[in-house]
């Protein structure tokens, strides 16, 4: 990879919002950049730099106040009131990092996540470079923009949705905040929002995209906006190939040791795995998480199982036990390298966002069991668009049945409709490593950006 001259002295300041979705794309396209030659220094909050479990390699890490030093946003009585202490206070320790830096090596661009739009502001004060990072996907960001502009009204009317740039969606295909926009939804609607509030002001747009993914929609928002895709951030390491062993994973908020997990993965077939997460936030019911475990167990395969601590007790009594031959359930793994493991021959997922791209990225098929927030549009694209998935269908409570969990398991990992999807899922891996390497889409506008700092 060409190291732009005079990058070394160009110093970048990244501020991802401090969730995991979050941390992992910008601690990875910070890496990126470090490849690239530049002075990078991650700015998290205190609390999160607090959990971290596992140390970021060489890049600098120098935390700054959220207001929440002790429990960071969980704490907080809702996103909201979380998101203005933040404000407040992390506009100060921002500017005072920022300043920090002003003498040795002052600090050109600050690439904050699009969820912290005051950044910018913050950035404008001191005369630096701003960049927002949009960690979701283009077809989300869109449909965001549209409600935040009033082009599209919650709650909306069905059964369909034509949004200019986007395929027809069904309304249950939006994110779920705009589907349903009420109650908590509409405190978590109006956050989200909060990405376009001044984001045209901004001096980048970067999306964790890349452009044959989104053709459609990037075309259409590269006509409006200057926005750059510059994803998959998922490091090329693991895109050279499936690989073994390898523990350079990103940042882990939860504890993690990789030693069982690839060690039992090594004993199992090529593509004999099913994979199982639902992300770090989303929590199934008991009856839900019950029908899963069942269907895993039905469909007769080897499962890696991900339930987070504060989701182990709805596993159904000795689930565990009975299930220890053919199954292992842990509370956190390292998710790259699974994914890229020969052993994972299919990967039911929440379909957030970075789990998406990771899938798609390393050439697993999936089975969709979208939760909330953007996970039912991402599910929509992995089932319809991009043809990698099947979508394991929801009954008249909402909840997955175990049947169907068996069915679309078999289907993916042995049956016609899956090795449709294999072929698929393989030529999207090539079109995501293509758009990464030198000279690729996304590596072009990563270049284009530095160069861009650099002549500044
Ligand atoms: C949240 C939203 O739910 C998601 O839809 C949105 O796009 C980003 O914010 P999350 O639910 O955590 O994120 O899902 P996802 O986007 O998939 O991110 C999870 C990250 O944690 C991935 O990078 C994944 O590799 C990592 N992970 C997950 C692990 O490293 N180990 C695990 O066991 C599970």
């Amino acid at each position: 990879m060409e190291k732009e001259e005079g990058a070394s002295s160009t110093h970048v300041l990244v501020l991802p919002f401090p969730a995991q979705g979050h941390m992992n794309p910008l601690f990875q396209f910070s890496n990126r950049l470090v490849s690239k030659g530049l002075k990078v220094t991650l700015a998290t909050t205190i609390f999160i730099a607090k959990t971290m479990k596992s140390h970021p390699g060489s890049l600098i890490v120098d935390p700054i106040s959220d207001g929440f030093d002790d429990g960071g946003w969980a704490v907080a009585e809702d996103m909201n009131i979380y998101k203005e202490r933040f404000e407040a206070v992390g506009s100060r320790t921002l500017a005072e990092l920022v300043e920090k830096y002003s003498h040795d090596c002052p600090v050109k661009c600050l690439i904050y996540d699009s969820h912290i739009p005051w950044a910018l502001d913050v950035a404008k004060k001191l005369g630096i470079v701003g960049a927002s990072f949009f960690t979701q996907s283009c077809a989300v960001d869109l449909i965001y923009y549209n409600v935040s502009r009033g082009l599209l009204s919650t709650p909306v009317q069905g059964p369909t949705v034509t949004i200019p740039g986007l395929p027809l969606l069904e309304v249950n295909d939006l994110p779920s905040f705009v589907y349903y926009a009420l109650g908590s939804y509409a405190t978590h609607l109006s956050s989200v929002l909060s990405q376009f509030s001044n984001f045209e002001k901004a001096d980048w747009l970067l999306v964790n995209t890349f452009d044959k993914l989104e053709d459609e929609v990037v075309q259409w928002m590269s006509k409006k906006w200057r926005i750059k895709t510059i994803g998959p951030t998922v490091p090329s390491m693991y895109l050279d190939k499936r690989m073994e062993g390898n523990t350079d994973y990103g940042i882990n908020l939860f504890h993690l040791d990789t030693d069982p997990f690839v060690k039992w993965l090594n004993t199992k077939e090529t593509s004999s795995v099913v994979y199982v997460s639902f992300g770090s936030l989303a929590e199934l019911g008991e009856e839900q998480m019950e029908e899963l475990a069942w269907g895993l167990k039905n469909s007769n395969s080897y499962f890696l199982w991900v339930v987070r601590a504060s989701e182990e007790t709805k596993l159904p009594s000795k689930f565990v036990e009975e299930t220890s031959e053919k199954g292992m359930v842990v509370t956190w793994c390292p998710q790259l390298e699974v994914l890229a493991h020969r052993a994972v021959g299919c990967f039911m997922t929440h379909c957030g966002w970075n789990s998406t791209l990771e899938a798609l990225s390393l050439g697993v098929p999936m089975v969709a069991m979208p939760q909330w927030t953007d996970q039912t549009t991402n599910g929509k694209f992995v089932v319809d668009i991009w043809e990698v998935g099947l979508r394991a269908r929801v009954d008249e409570k909402g909840i997955v049945r175990r049947e169907d969990i068996e069915l679309c398991i078999k289907e993916v990992m042995e049956g016609d409709k899956g090795k449709e999807i294999k072929r698929n899922v393989k030529k999207w891996k090539e079109l995501a490593k293509e758009a990464v390497d030198e000279g690729g889409s996304s590596d072009k506008n990563i270049e284009d950006f530095i160069a861009g700092l650099v002549c500044d």
